[in-house]
């Protein structure tokens, strides 16, 4: 199955995804890259199959030149884009070439950020190979490194010329990872798409429905790249809560797990404040279930810490924490005239007290059995 469509994104840039569930590629079109001299393919290096895949689809280039890459978190670094910078140098990239990019988010931001900064932007294809960068890291532009201390410090925007999303490459992905990008297309429908939470809802752990899957990831695609041109924050949803789990766990959770249970929690916000009706929250809820996110906070949490880590969230405002709550499918609220809801550091300490002594949010060991139990 061979499904191409265009997305102008960014005012005149136009993107082509190609959406491909077959086990020979066939949607891959190497006379898209005709026009390149050279093609530098930066890859995860543990996906040679894939690569090996690519390859005997680009029998007509010449002009070929691999480089590696490790897919861990620390490759995102200033130290492996001059790394890569060199080698396009001394390969005498020109604008005339292209980077084409395989692998999960880690290897794709910083294809993406080498390919926007090299001669001020030289052409790039995305090739994903998770979850996560099927549905998120290739479809609005977002390219970063990370600073020593922050992650994803320093970023530009620069969308790809093209997206080959093969299904097929999620077959040998883990649970742990599928759950990552399941837990960020989940928030995209709640902030943008009833038909995209249908989907999910038919979405089956079990069985390999490709056709379903496709169909999710359009629909987040296309969400996604409308809300962007919104407001890049109001994808924030879960976010003030999940960023400080981040924190406050050294980073022992992973992103879609600390937003899963973030957006759990901006979700009992919302029911307090009489924000979401109670009807509308419980099939929300369902939902997770039935994808089986993460709902649940490691029990050594510090609250006082926790708390600090959403002062500083990037929406918070130095007196006030700010949330993205929600109040309908794709309608969030907001404080007047504010984007964002701002709440009280006491409050939102109470909030939290409350909730995790009355509910069963809070469990021995969680965070490590969730990499335990995901293999
Ligand atoms: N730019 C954006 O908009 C954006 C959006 C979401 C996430 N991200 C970034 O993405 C990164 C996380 O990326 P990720 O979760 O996609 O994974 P990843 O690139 O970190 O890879 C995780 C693991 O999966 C393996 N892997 C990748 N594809 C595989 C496959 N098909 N089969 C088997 N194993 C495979 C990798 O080798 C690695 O061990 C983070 O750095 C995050 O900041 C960026």
């Amino acid at each position: 199955m061979l499904e191409l469509y265009s997305s102008s994104i960014i005012d005149k840039q136009n993107v082509q995804f190609i959406m491909d569930d077959s086990e020979n590629l066939n949607g891959f079109q190497d006379s898209l890259l005709k026009e390149y001299n050279q093609i530098f393919i930066l890859y995860d290096q543990e996906l040679k199959n894939i690569k090996s895949k690519i390859l005997n689809k680009m029998k007509n280039h010449k002009r070929i030149i691999e480089i590696p890459l490790k897919a861990i978190e620390s490759i995102k670094s200033l130290k492996s884009v001059s790394y890569v910078i060199d080698k396009l140098e001394k390969n005498n990239c020109s604008k005339s070439d292209a980077i084409l990019s395989i692998g999960g988010g880690t290897v794709l931001d910083i294809s993406g950020f080498v390919a926007s900064i090299y001669m001020r932007g030289i052409d790039l294809i995305m090739i994903p190979t998770t979850l996560m960068g099927q549905a998120d890291a290739c479809s609005a532009g977002k390219t970063c490194v990370n600073g020593n201390q922050n992650k994803n410090l320093m970023g530009s925007l620069y969308m790809p010329k093209y997206v080959y999303n093969n299904v097929r490459f999620l077959e040998t992905t883990s649970n742990h990872s599928m759950r990552q990008g399941l837990s960020e297309i989940f928030k995209y429908g709640l902030l943008g798409s009833r038909k995209l939470l249908k989907l999910l809802n038919e979405y089956s752990h079990d069985q390999k429905d490709n056709k379903n899957l496709i169909s999710i990831l359009k629909e987040t695609i296309k969400v996604r790249i409308r809300l962007r041109k919104i407001d890049p924050l109001i994808s924030n949803l879960g976010h003030t809560f999940g960023h400080a789990l981040e924190s406050e766990s050294k980073n022992e959770v992973a992103h879609g797990d600390a937003i899963s249970v973030g957006i759990l929690l901006s979700l009992k916000l919302s029911l307090q404040r009489k924000k979401i009706k109670k009807d509308l929250f419980d099939k929300i809820i369902y939902i997770m279930n039935k994808l089986r996110l993460n709902m649940n906070i490691d029990e050594s949490v510090n609250l006082e810490k926790m708390v600090n880590f959403m002062m500083k969230d990037k929406k918070s405002n130095g007196k006030e924490i700010g949330f993205v709550l929600l109040k309908d499918i794709g309608v969030t609220d907001k404080t007047l005239n504010k984007k964002f809801l701002f709440l009280n550091k006491k409050y939102v300490k109470n909030f939290l007290k409350n909730t995790f002594s009355k509910d069963d949010i809070l469990v021995k060991n969680h965070w490590k059995k969730l990499i335990k139990s995901s293999s």
